[in-house]
């Protein structure tokens, strides 16, 4: 960590209602540095995920460079959300118009610049599909010892959510996220047998629309958006799964974690895109992630309301 203590961090996403609100927590900590944001296909096509992107980092007064990621994950077809996210992939409330251009390099050429030039390692904050990280990693290994973890979103050593098997960030690019996991870059894990323990109820949405900040209002109307799709489906709240990659950085002391050897089923008509998990040690293997896999919800919601207060007396024209 520099001498301000402060983690370096790059954060690739598909944005996503949950992928702004982890970027949210992020830009509110002074414990995290953001040096890049990169976009993924994912939630949505990359030109939509990179048109939200854009206009989060504009809201949130993110101003690190921003890189379009790759339109189509390493082998697989790709797969889009719109039936969770809606056809913008981050339906509901109006958002500022990007004030920033992008910088002009692919997502794994700003990866790599931020890598080659910190002076120290380097977290990659994963909130989709691999497919950008695992790009970097093949292009530049060169550069793996640059990086000091990569705390995703994705899998769940129990089950799925778009698949029984499979989550949804693991599916869409399984060769992606097995050579992340393979890489021996160590690697956090916030899989559904967290991120559907961070559950987010009424009350919480009206506590943070009570910060009554723009931005407060804005995640108010985000957190609206993702619980009625939820409660559609049959969940009790609405899962906050991005921001876990992020919270697990900052307050470690709110989860319950556990090194397990994980490895992504990339074959199999049923379960494709599963994350199987084993014990370290399994038939030789070292543990290679740290899965999380409970978490104090009372603390993660006094963690996001404080992330909203960050932002108090902070407004941006809509
Ligand atoms: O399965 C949940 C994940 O898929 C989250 O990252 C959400 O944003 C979507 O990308
Ligand atoms: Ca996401």
């Amino acid at each position: 960590m520099s001498e301000l203590n402060r983690i370096p961090v790059i954060l690739d996403g598909d944005p996503g209602h949950d992928d702004a609100i982890a970027w949210v927590l992020a830009q509110a900590s002074p414990r995290i540095d953001i040096r890049a944001v990169t976009s993924c296909a994912g939630n949505q096509t990359i030109e939509k995920t990179t048109y939200n992107a854009r206009r989060i980092c504009t809201l949130l007064g993110i101003t690190a460079p921003i890189a379009m990621g790759r339109p189509r994950p390493l082998l697989a077809d790709p797969i889009t959300a719109g039936n969770v996210h809606g056809q913008s992939g981050l339906d509901g409330p109006k958002l500022p118009e990007p004030a920033m251009e992008l910088c002009g390099l692919t997502a794994v050429e700003l990866m790599a610049r931020v890598l080659r030039e910190s002076g120290e390692p380097v977290t990659i904050v994963s909130t989709g599909p691999q497919t950008n990280v695992a790009a970097l990693l093949l292009a530049h290994p060169e550069l793996k010892e640059k990086i000091a973890r990569i705390s995703l979103m994705g899998g769940g050593i129990a089950y799925g959510n778009w698949t029984p098997a499979a989550e949804f960030n693991i599916l869409v690019d399984p060769e992606a996220a097995q050579t992340v996991f393979a890489s021996g870059v160590p690697v956090q894990m916030a899989g559904l047998d967290v991120t559907e323990r961070a559950l987010i109820f009424a009350e919480d949405v009206e506590r943070i629309r009570a910060v009554d900040n723009q931005v407060a209002h804005v995640v108010a109307e985000w957190l609206e958006f993702f619980y009625r799709f939820h409660r559609e489906v049959g969940y009790e709240g609405a899962p906050l799964h991005d921001p876990c990659a992020v919270a697990g950085l900052l307050r470690p002391d709110l989860f319950t974690m556990k090194d397990l050897y994980v490895e992504v089923e990339t074959e199999g008509e049923y379960c494709r895109g599963a994350t199987v998990g084993a014990a370290d040690g399994w038939n030789g293997h070292a543990a290679n992630a740290r899965c999380l896999l409970d978490v104090d919800r009372a603390g993660f919601v006094e963690l996001l309301v404080e992330a909203v207060h960050a932002y108090d007396g902070w407004e941006v024209r809509i």
